[in-house]
């Protein structure tokens, strides 16, 4: 917008609404560029606060088994220290694949999770954990749906227990 005069600006608005039948919201959206979804979290104090609630809340959830006992797979100890590493690396990974500047320091991905043997089933409880985080903190529905799709690529790096064990 900076580099368009105004009055041109208000031309290329009333063009894209007259020509092409755009709404005037729509018209502004295609004039300026859309904020990062990060930046429409609320940055780093919203996604940290969204990754305490979230981690807090799949840690209790017997669904999810974070711990990993009973599931013959690596086991995980949630001492203190390494719930904070987890919440910490979590918030990094987030700012990281929304748009933040932030660098992720944690290990890869598939990496971490290999050998726990994470079900689909634990994977979608797990999900349904952020949902009520991000309805919690009223994030709006596009957000959502977007931080969702997001984290939903990783499926494949993180479940790798056989399909039947799944139901
Ligand atoms: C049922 C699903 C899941 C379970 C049971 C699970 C479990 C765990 C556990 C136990 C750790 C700690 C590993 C360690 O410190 O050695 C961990 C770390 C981590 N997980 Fe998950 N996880 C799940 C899903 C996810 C998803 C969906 C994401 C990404 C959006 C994710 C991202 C991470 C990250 C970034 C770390 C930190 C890695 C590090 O500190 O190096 N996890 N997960």
């Amino acid at each position: 917008m900076k580099t368009v005069g105004s009055l041109k600006a208000v031309a290329l608005a009333a063009a894209l609404v007259f020509v092409l039948g755009v709404s005037a919201a729509q018209a502004a959206d295609m004039m300026m560029e859309k904020k990062s979804l990060y930046e429409r979290l609320g940055g780093e104090p919203a996604v940290t606060a969204v990754i305490d609630d979230f981690v807090n809340r799949a840690a209790g959830d017997p669904a999810v088994n974070f711990t990993r006992v009973g599931s013959g797979g690596k086991t995980w100890d949630a001492t203190p220290e390494n719930v904070a590493m987890l919440k910490k690396h979590l918030t990094q990974f987030v700012c990281s694949v929304t748009g933040g500047p932030q660098a992720y320091e944690g290990k890869d991905i598939g990496a971490t999770h290999a050998g726990m043997k994470i079900t689909d089933a634990e994977f979608n409880a797990i999900a349904g954990d952020l949902i009520a985080t991000l309805d919690k903190f009223n994030v709006p529905e596009a957000e959502k749906n977007e931080l969702l799709a997001i984290v939903g690529t990783t499926r494949g790096s993180i479940v790798e227990a056989p399909a039947e064990a799944a139901y």
